[in-house]
């Protein structure tokens, strides 16, 4: 194992690694199935007597069979089993419990649900039609939008429409429930949330906390579609658990898991903005209408993201941005990486690139225009927080030169002159991604740090590992700290008996919250070692308690100082090493010295128990100045911003509409980094599932609101010879970031947003053909080969219109 590898990456790649499913089936184990609704909306009942009949089936539930049959993270409006009514395909009706996986299946079509169809709204339109929204429609202003328009030498306006993405994780919802002695119950579970998961599971059976364990392990990837949707499959198997009291798995099918769990919510936005001669704008007014689905999950939250981003990373004088969340009949849509910044993000984008074809300008001469900087008052964000240690203008500089935009940007334009076979298109974006939960309860964290006798640490914290590399990072955070190879330690599963009360392993900031949490933890630990350590090592050798055997009381050395309390893990570190150091003592490389003297790490530990000093610890951790009124919409919404930009470079055939992504190159902040290795694999892969979204992803329904493309058959996710053939990622230093943990920056979603880079890059294509002279080209997301061949000749399509 490498110094920055995985902490997984060999069982990985033996084919060891546990995840829910590879769990050993245990004597009695039964296997649940959900049936689900295929109709969009309507009233139901249900016949499953023929599924009975089955010997290997052994029980059927339906919504009278939940304790508190209603669950939800923001707002608890969600059925775990539909009474009566479903409200999107996909919903669940029943379940059913057999003796083998393939029994439950057959038993599951065997059940038959009888349909009364109701009115269903199917689209943003639609919902817009009949006001079936989600909560109130929200607003961020600042300045005078109004005289801003007013005063406007050239006015645009548009609308941007943005389809769901698929989670497409590998490992689909999947939870395993053991009944224990006296009530209790524990449940393995793929979720980003253990505590939300074990609240949901306990609440829906009618079960205290306390007999409640919920443990995840790790996932087969989750970004954001195992936030709030894990829980519900937790609860049913639990459920069937204590009804039947043995074990009982529910693992979903690929194809249930993507007819039955939300997606990222669709958007279709509207703007109009102001702007003058050189494209600087002055007033922006963007309303944003989400897809909700059935019932509010997360997108209220995703939502104030998605206005909290609309500004991207442009200073906007006047702006007003109102958000809607649309009540519709589809599975309710869910967390995906970025969380609602991505479409905002995308507008403001499409906004820059219409501007400068207006204007006859260079896009990028656009955001160079407009982009945040520190004079004149022009970093300010529309909630009024000033964006801090501010990269954003010297990334643009860097990137335009490595990558050689000029030159490029010519060729280009010279191959489009001469090719009728082929159109290529340029386009450089930015990010800049807020950090931490808009949720401001949510930004805590707790840890737990075990040293054992032989020295090993265990730590312990909320934090989920879904591949992302958040459990390397707290381990190098943690053993660093103390001196020692990352192999010193293991980062534990996740226990909501260890750690409670924790946050949902989201919004990028697991490292952020728990690797402060532990290194609060270890530096309590450390803390009674350096005064144990300075006191032993004045002391001849042979007084040692381990060298006194039998005169262990006598021998005992007494620390003064039990606790240090610290909500700030920079407190007291060296900014270079990140250690902090007490009582004059160092711990490098497994040997702790102290005035030149010196023990080895293992004998200390010996030593410090053999003086009752504690070996273990908890720390909790809020992140300081969150201030962000959500009444007003101003404030202190962030502790930091990640930034970034990217540069893509696509070409479109023009007989068939395909889209190459030819180049990409990445330029991004991400402070100091813990595990570069690790980060550079975010910034890679985010950037490709972006790129999925925005390219291929195509979510197609049928009039019942039920999802067609259901397996990768349908439904095109990038493989390898879609990543683009050159893929360039750098990450500039900065040393700077002193907010943050470390002076690191998360790094979990934020690439994502730059692949919005590609599709202003298809759209920049578009913008070189005749058709597009004196309009702009607004192809959708996801920009598939055939939006791309309808938006190349829209005459010759006009008959198949686009919903
Ligand atoms: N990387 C992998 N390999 N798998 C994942 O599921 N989820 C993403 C991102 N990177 C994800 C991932 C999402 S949506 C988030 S919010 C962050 O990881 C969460 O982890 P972090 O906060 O530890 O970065
Ligand atoms: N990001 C991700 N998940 C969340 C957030 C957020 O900002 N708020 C609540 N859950
Ligand atoms: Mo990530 S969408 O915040 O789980």
């Amino acid at each position: 194992m490498s110094k920055n590898s995985h902490d997984s990456a060999h069982t990985h790649v033996a084919g060891t690694s546990e995840f829910v499913d590879d769990r050993p089936i245990m004597r009695g184990e039964l296997f649940m199935d959900v049936v689900y609704s295929t109709h969009a909306h309507a009233k139901f009942t249900l016949d499953y007597s023929e599924a009975l009949k089955d010997e290997d089936v052994v029980a059927v539930y339906t919504a009278a069979d939940v304790h508190h049959n209603v669950w939800g993270t923001i707002f608890k409006d969600q059925p775990l089993i539909a009474k009566d009514v479903v409200q999107y395909a996909g919903e669940a009706v029943a379940l059913v419990v057999a003796k083998t996986t393939v029994a439950a299946q057959y038993a599951k079509q065997k059940v038959k649900v009888n349909y009364q169809d109701l009115p269903a709204v199917l689209s943003i339109n639609d919902a817009k039609k009949h006001n079936s929204y989600i909560a109130d429609k929200r607003f961020i202003e600042r300045g005078d939008i109004k005289s801003a328009f007013a005063k406007a030498k050239h006015t645009l306006s548009g609308e941007v429409v943005i389809q769901g993405h698929d989670h497409f994780y590998l490992e689909s919802q999947v939870a395993i429930a053991y009944p224990l002695e006296d009530g209790q119950v524990e449940v393995h579970s793929s979720s980003q949330h253990p505590t939300e998961t074990q609240h949901v599971v306990a609440h829906c059976l009618g079960l205290d906390a306390k007999d409640v364990v919920v443990q995840v392990k790790r996932m087969g990837g989750g970004f954001g579609g195992k936030e709030s949707q894990a829980a519900p499959i937790a609860a049913m198997a639990a459920l069937g658990a204590i009804k039947l009291n043995r074990p009982v798995r529910l693992c979903l099918t690929k194809d249930d898991d993507m007819v039955m769990t939300g997606k990222r919510n669709p958007f279709q936005n509207l703007y109009k903005v102001a702007f003058d001669d050189d494209g600087v704008i002055d007033g922006l007014e963007v309303e944003l209408f989400s897809d909700g689905g059935a019932y509010a999950d997360l997108s209220t939250s995703i939502m104030e993201r998605a206005m909290l981003h609309s500004d991207n990373a442009y200073f906007i004088p006047n702006m007003k941005v109102a958000g809607q969340v649309c009540k519709t009949n589809h599975h309710p849509h869910t967390a995906f990486r970025g969380f609602g910044g991505p479409k905002g993000v995308a507008t403001a984008e499409i906004i820059i690139e219409k501007i400068a074809h207006h204007l006859g300008l260079d896009p990028l001469e656009v955001r160079n225009k407009n982009v945040y900087r520190d004079e004149d008052g022009r970093n300010i964000t529309h909630y009024n927080q000033i964006v801090k240690n501010n990269c954003l203008p010297k990334l643009f500089e860097k990137i335009e030169k490595d990558c050689h935009y000029k030159k490029r940007r010519s060729e280009i334009t010279k191959f489009n002159q001469e090719s009728d076979e082929f159109v290529k298109g340029l386009s450089i974006t930015p990010v800049k991604f807020g950090i931490s939960f808009t949720t401001r309860f949510l930004n805590q964290a707790n840890a737990m740090v075990i040293i054992h006798l032989d020295s090993t640490l265990q730590i312990a914290t909320g934090a989920t590992e879904m591949g992302q590399g958040v459990n390397a990072r707290i381990c190098a955070m943690v053993t660093s700290e103390m001196g020692l190879e990352r192999s010193h330690a293991r980062v534990m599963p996740t226990r909501t008996d260890k750690n409670a009360n924790t946050s949902p392993t989201a919004a990028s900031s697991g490292t952020d919250l728990n690797g402060a949490a532990a290194l609060l933890a270890v530096r309590k630990i450390k803390h009674r070692l350096s005064e144990f350590a300075s006191l032993l090592l004045e002391l001849p050798e042979a007084r040692w308690p381990s060298k006194t055997a039998g005169l262990g009381t006598e021998a005992e050395i007494a620390i003064k100082t039990r606790n240090l309390d610290s909500n700030d893990p920079n407190e007291g570190a060296d900014w270079k090493s990140g250690k902090a150091t007490y009582f004059g003592v160092e711990f490098k490389d497994g040997v702790v010295t102290c005035k030149g003297r010196s023990i080895n790490f293992p004998d200390l530990i010996r030593e410090a128990y053999l003086s009752r000093v504690s070996l273990s610890d908890y720390a909790h951790y809020s992140i300081p100045g969150i201030e962000f009124n959500k009444l007003e919409g101003s404030g202190n919404a962030f502790l930091y911003f990640t930034q970034g930009v990217a540069c893509s470079e696509v070409t479109l055939n023009r007989d068939t509409g395909e889209v190459k992504v030819d180049q990409v190159d990445i330029l991004m902040d991400l402070g100091r980094p813990v595990n570069l290795d690790l980060d550079v694999g975010q910034v890679s892969g985010a950037f490709i599932q972006g790129m999925g979204w925005v390219t291929t992803e195509n979510l197609v329904y049928n009039d019942q609101g039920y999802l067609l493309s259901h397996a990768p058959s349908t439904y095109k996710i990038p493989n390898i010879q879609d990543t683009p053939r050159v893929f360039n990622i750098e990450l500039l230093e900065n040393d700077e970031n002193y907010a943050n943990v470390r002076g690191t920056k998360a790094v979990g979603e934020p690439p994502l947003l730059l692949a919005i880079s590609t599709w202003t890059a298809i759209n920049n294509a578009l913008t070189y053909l005749p058709t597009y002279k004196d309009s702009y080209p607004e192809v959708r997301i996801p920009a598939t080969s055939e939006n791309v061949l309808r938006a190349m000749a829209p005459q010759a399509f006009s008959k198949w219109s686009t919903p």
